[in-house]
């Protein structure tokens, strides 16, 4: 494994002391529990707030919503029981940060865990991984014990009044239980089916209807840092509107798939030469997903965008957890798409009908596009099954399948419709990037 001591201003979640050992004291040399400590022995619950909200801190799980107005919701509630739960699921194409989180530091995740849920009144805390990911769970369940060994954990944490266990909740590995509802669902012993919303979402009416914050595993670890080194810090990096560092994983072609902590807004042009490498030896880059598939297809020619949320929006994608996949000029978005169409229809719970058979319909019609059996009308059916299913499940996996299609339709039309003549390269099979990295660069 690379290993990079990135110049400038130190990461925030994978400094080479904790990425070393996932030991509480390992951590707690890098200085980790400083937050817990500094918040129990002189701030409120709402003074914890105040201060996630002064970082300006948006959730890293997806959608970048802002996590102290969450936390505010659940901590406004006359509700004496609420929940604070880990999204550690990471199933989104492309997206291999929590996973290293989880493996490198599992005490970092515990620690803002347990500052959210003093934050918000909670006195029970569920942290979600997948069963796919043993060596996670080993781990999380290793640190877990380590906690409430050190009094970090359990009653009267720190000798202060506060008390909080936290389970390591084992779960299914299907990309849908990472859907926040879903994972509710199965966090209570169903399969994971996300709910619908509106009316409630889970911070009125989450585990067991009570309510709960939900917040990704990265998201937590940057409170930690957040309350040890104080709001302004944090805001040193990153922009404006979406402060502070995130983990961005590279992978597809180029010429070394990487996982790299940056600050936001880091342009993506910079991000792949000076840290992916750069295209693959011979070729250019084609496009890219910058959030995975579910946020559809940034052109090359966009490449200096900004990696944050509002200036990818504005170029019709997203940063969603910020899994970067690469097409390089050998790579076709064709079949990629359809590889992905693929992912969504194995991936849908098939409880919304729209959405089972939307995703099965969008595939099959990309399956016969890329295997050259299609015609005009084939291209206008994907138009309207896309504009058709849109906003029509109990999630976002339906429009992430849509909105997938369309960036397709948009960005490459001509390469769609030269698929609808019969070629014997594609029926030998046409390349697609690897959604997989190698490197870490901390
Ligand atoms: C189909 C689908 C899959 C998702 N998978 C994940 C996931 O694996 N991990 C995650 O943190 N969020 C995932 N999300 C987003 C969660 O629903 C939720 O927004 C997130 O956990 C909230 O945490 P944050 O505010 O810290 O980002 C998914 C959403 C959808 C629609």
């Amino acid at each position: 494994m690379d290993m990079f001591v990135m110049e400038g201003p130190e990461p925030v979640l994978t400094r080479a002391d904790l990425i070393a050992d996932p030991s509480l004291a390992s951590y707690e040399k890098a200085g980790g529990y400083a937050g817990l400590r500094r918040a129990l022995s002189g701030l409120s619950p709402a003074d914890v707030i105040e201060e996630v909200k002064a970082s300006g801190l948006r959730g890293r799980g997806g959608s970048g919503f802002p996590t102290a107005l969450k936390w505010e919701k659940v901590a406004g509630h006359r509700v004496p029981v609420r929940y604070v739960v880990a999204n550690g699921s990471e199933g989104e194409p492309g997206s291999h940060k929590d996973h290293f989180l989880i493996s490198r530091s599992p005490h970092q995740i515990l620690e803002g865990m347990i500052l959210a849920a003093y934050a918000v009144g909670a006195s029970q805390g569920h942290l979600f991984v997948k069963e796919s990911f043993p060596e996670g769970i080993r781990i999380l369940q290793k640190a877990r014990q380590e906690a409430h060994s050190a009094g970090l954990l359990g009653e009267n944490i720190l000798g202060s009044s506060f008390s909080l266990d936290i389970e390591i909740f084992v779960g299914p590995a299907a990309y849908i239980a990472g859907e926040e509802t879903a994972l509710l669902e199965a966090l209570e012993g169903r399969p994971p089916r996300p709910r619908p919303k509106p009316p409630f979402y889970p911070t009125e009416m989450g585990l067991f209807k009570k309510p709960t914050v939900v917040n990704n595993v990265e998201t937590y670890a940057h409170v930690a840092r957040i309350l040890s080194d104080g709001p302004a810090r944090f805001r040193e990096r990153g922009t404006p509107k979406s402060p502070g560092t995130m983990i961005f994983s590279v992978s597809g072609s180029v010429v070394r798939p990487v996982l790299v902590e940056l600050p936001l807004g880091f342009p993506l042009r910079r991000l792949l030469e000076e840290y992916a490498g750069g295209p693959l030896p011979g070729e250019t880059f084609q496009c890219f997903f910058t959030g995975g598939p579910s946020f559809g297809i940034l052109p090359a020619k966009d490449i200096d965008t900004p990696l944050e949320y509002d200036a990818l929006r504005a170029k019709g994608t997203g940063l969603g957890s910020a899994g970067i996949i690469v097409l390089g000029s050998g790579d076709c978005p064709v079949a990629t798409s359809r590889d992905f169409a693929l992912f969504y229809e194995k991936g849908s719970c098939g409880q919304c009908p729209p959405c089972r058979l939307g995703t099965e319909s969008l595939h099959g019609l990309l399956e016969s596009i890329e295997s050259g059996e299609g015609s005009p009308e084939t291209i206008e059916r994907i138009r309207k099954v896309a504009e058709m299913i849109k906003g029509r499940g109990n999630c976002g996996l339906i429009t992430a399948s849509a909105y997938m299609v369309q960036s397709l339709l948009q960005h490459f039309p001509a390469l769609v419709e030269g698929h609808l003549e019969k070629d014997s390269r594609r029926s030998a099979g046409e390349r697609v990037p690897s959604w997989h990295y190698d490197h870490f660069v901390g």
